[in-house]
C-alpha cells in the first residue's frame, strides 16, 4: 500500500540527501525514513519536511544536531564529525526492542537485516520494523500503519 509521504519531493531519486556544515556531514536516506518526526520535532529549523533542502545542518549547533540525528528511530538520518571524531552513536549492546503502540517495532543494537541466502541487505544501529504488515517496504516501516489505521492492542506496550 502506497503511504503518503512517499509522493513528497524530498523522496525524489535525483533529492540531495547528504547535508555538510564546515563540522558535520548529515545523511538521509528516505528507505528507512518512517516519518515519525523525531528530526523535525527536535528542530524545525534544521528539519522542515516543508522546504527544500528540508536539512539545513547548520540551523543549529552541530552538537544539538548530533543529538536529534540519534534520536531517528528509523536510522534514516546519521550524521558524522568531519574532524574525524568518533561516531556519535557507538553500537549499543544488548539489542533493544521497543514496540511502539499503533506503530512499528523499534529497535537499537548491531543490527543485520539478511536475505534468504544471508547476505546482508542492512546492517544499522538503529531500526524501524514493519509489524502491521502493511509496509511497501519491509521488513521496514514505511508509516502505513498509519494510513491503514493499525491498533496494536497490547496495554503492555500502548
Ligand atoms: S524516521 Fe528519522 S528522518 Fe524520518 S521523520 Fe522520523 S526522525 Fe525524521
Ligand atoms: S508498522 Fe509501520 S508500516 Fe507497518
Amino acid at each position: 500500500m502506497p503511504n503518503g509521504h512517499a509522493n513528497e519531493e524530498r523522496h525524489h531519486p535525483a533529492a540531495s540527501r547528504v547535508y555538510r556544515t564546515d563540522a558535520i556531514e548529515v545523511t538521509w536516506d528516505p528507505r528507512y525514513c518512517a516519518h515519525v518526526g523525531a528530526c523535525f520535532n527536535g528542530s524545525l529549523e534544521a528539519f522542515d519536511p516543508r522546504r527544500r533542502p528540508w536539512v539545513v545542518a547548520d540551523a543549529e549547533p552541530p552538537e544539538r544536531i548530533a543529538e536529534i540525528v540519534s534520536q531517528c528511530p528509523s536510522g534514516a538520518l546519521h550524521m558524522r564529525w568531519l574532524d574525524g571524531r568518533p561516531s556519535p552513536e557507538p553500537p549499543e549492546e544488548p539489542v533493544a526492542v521497543m514496540p511502539q503502540a499503533d506503530g512499528p517495532l523499534y529497535v537499537r543494537g548491531r543490527l543485520l537485516i539478511l536475505d534468504r541466502q544471508g547476505r546482508i541487505v542492512r546492517s544499522d544501529t538503529r531500526m524501524a520494523l514493519c509489524r502491521c504488515g502493511h509496509s511497501s517496504n519491509k521488513p521496514f516501516c514505511d508509516d502505513s500503519h498509519y494510513e491503514v489505521g493499525f491498533e496494536s492492542h497490547d496495554p503492555e506496550f500502548d
